[in-house]
């Protein structure tokens, strides 16, 4: 196994996952837990340093563990990594002088090569990514240049002898497109095969779930999302019995969408579920409210409370499990308490637990959302539930602007189970990442056959995007819309128009509210 020290990079799961990807099997632990006795217990096929915000030169400024430069195994030290390294053996860093670098950078490579690079250069040089303050100014004895970039004189460097690697840019980012070769460069230097696979991980998870819980009560909310779904499934396997699930049917759901979720979840696994049917509760609260703020901040507190009137009925529950992801973890910390304005109040279930005094239990914390699929797939869970749009938590309340009506809810879901089967029918689905039908707070003039209609007009909205954050709306074909505008109408009693939203994000956002 291989050993990530990590030095608070904002990237260093993505090391992690980098790694995941060569099915290579890592660790990462925080600098502060590592010394030399743990290194030795722990004994790592190879170490990576990972970047970090300090600098070598601050007082009481992380450093790893003396014992690993001689433990005899290759290391990568990457940005603070390598400045540390360098700092560590008998080189020198500075700050300051104009050299910081951030974004984007090209490497030149020297004359000698470095089996380290193999695959890099072959048109010329590499861009990289950048992202630090200091920069090594001398580099340690048994130390040679192997790549410069403009800023960086020591861009790339190694102790090829001691099978020391050291670089100052981010090889696990995106935008070092060879980034993942050196990687691959790397663990095939330190001797791994690559055999390892989701099939471990999902035992590593469980092993470390029942490690967590011992022998106390779970609860978790679920959801019918991949995110939750996976959860709760890892959380029985580990856990079984001590797991209960619950299941809120806030009346906001797609058409037949409640009994599908519980019925994939009795049928597939022997959970314990309770189906929370709350639809009245949420509804009634929601009547003449038409305000998007309120509406979404009615059903947060009400999630709350109808979540802790379940949770208080299973006795000794000291655990609450959440899907959370890593860029959850990742945004949660860049962003929270920053100067950034509420564009919408995004209801999750986060924030319970301050309030019910439960102790977490977050087994996704380290992946990111592919990942999650695959071990959803390693899980049984069915390709229907792992592939599907991401569905907001208040629901259809937000497609449906203006006052929430049982009229309304009743066409928007009849509407948008049609588009959605238009979109599956013509093969669509998969390069979407959301599409749904929100029903517009107006009525339109229309004739049928030889009468009169005054009825409803709908918005279809289809987006790719990669992370939510920014969409494009999706180029649908004129005869793809409309054949499914024709198809809507016709099927869905109370609707005579259908519009075709082209707005991306921004400017707009995805959902209407
Ligand atoms: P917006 O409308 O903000 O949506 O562009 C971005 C993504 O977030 C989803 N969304 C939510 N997800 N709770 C959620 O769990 C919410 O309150 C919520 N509001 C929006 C939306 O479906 C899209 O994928």
């Amino acid at each position: 196994r291989l050993l990530i020290i990590d030095f608070g990079s904002q990237v260093t799961q993505l090391i992690a996952r980098r790694l995941r990807e060569l099915k290579v099997y890592c660790e990462i632990h925080p600098y502060n837990k590592v010394d030399d006795a743990f290194l030795r217990a722990f004994g790592p096929k190879a170490v990576i340093f990972s970047g970090g915000p300090a600098s070598v030169y601050w007082d009481g400024a992380p450093m790893p563990p003396k014992a690993a430069f001689d433990l005899g195994v290759p290391i990568l030290g990457i940005c603070y990594g390598q400045q540390v390294m360098m700092h560590c053996l008998g080189g020198q860093v500075e700050g300051g002088h104009g050299t910081a670098e951030f974004g984007k950078a090209f490497v030149t490579p020297t004359a000698e090569r470095l089996p380290l690079l193999d695959g890099w250069f072959e048109a010329g040089d590499e861009q990289v990514w950048m992202s630090h303050g200091d920069h090594v100014s001398k580099i340690a004895p048994g130390f040679q240049v192997y790549g410069t970039s403009p800023n960086a004189p020591f861009a790339i460097t190694a102790d090829v002898a001691r099978n020391f690697y050291a670089v100052q840019f981010h090889p696990e980012v995106h935008h070092t497109p060879k980034g993942a070769k050196l990687y691959e460069n790397f663990v095939r230097l330190a001797g791994f095969k690559g055999d390892w696979t989701m099939g471990a991980y999902r035992e590593e998870m469980i092993e470390k779930i029942r490690a967590q819980v011992g022998d106390k009560k779970v609860i978790c909310a679920l959801s019918g999302g991949v995110d939750s779904s996976v959860t709760g499934i890892l959380l029985h396997e580990a856990i079984g019995d001590q797991l209960t699930c619950v299941f809120v049917d806030h009346g906001l759901l797609r058409l037949g969408e409640a009994e599908q979720v519980v019925k994939m979840f009795r049928e597939n696994y022997n959970l314990n579920l309770i189906h929370a049917d709350e639809s009245a509760l949420f509804l009634g609260q929601l009547e003449g409210v038409s305000d998007p703020e309120v509406k979404r901040k009615t059903i947060g507190r009400l999630f709350i409370e109808v979540f802790q009137k379940y949770a208080n009925e299973i006795e000794g529950a000291e655990f609450l499990a959440q899907g959370t992801l890593y860029p959850d973890v990742i945004e949660s910390v860049s962003f929270s308490g920053g100067p950034s304005v509420t564009i919408k109040s995004h209801h999750n279930v986060g924030g319970l637990p301050e309030k019910m005094g439960l102790k977490l239990v977050e087994p996704l914390r380290e992946l990111f959302k592919d990942e999650v699929r695959a071990l959803g797939r390693e899980l049984g869970l069915p390709q229907s539930f792992i592939g599907r749009h991401p569905f907001p938590g208040p629901g259809l309340a937000i497609r449906c602007p203006g006052e929430i009506t049982g009229e309304k809810l009743d066409i928007l879901r009849r509407a948008d189970a049609v588009y959605i089967d238009q979109i599956r029918k013509h093969g669509l689905y998969d390069e979407i990442w959301q599409a749904f039908a929100a029903i517009l707070p107006m009525r339109t003039v229309g004739v049928m056959g030889d009468g009169r209609t005054y009825d409803y007009a709908l918005a279809l909205r289809a987006v790719t995007s990669v992370d939510g954050m920014t969409a494009d709306y999706y180029p649908f074909s004129h005869d793809f819309l409309s054949e499914t505008a024709t198809r809507i109408i016709n099927e869905v009693k109370g609707v005579n128009r259908v519009f075709y939203d082209c707005t991306s994000k921004p400017p707009g956002t995805i959902e209407l509210e």
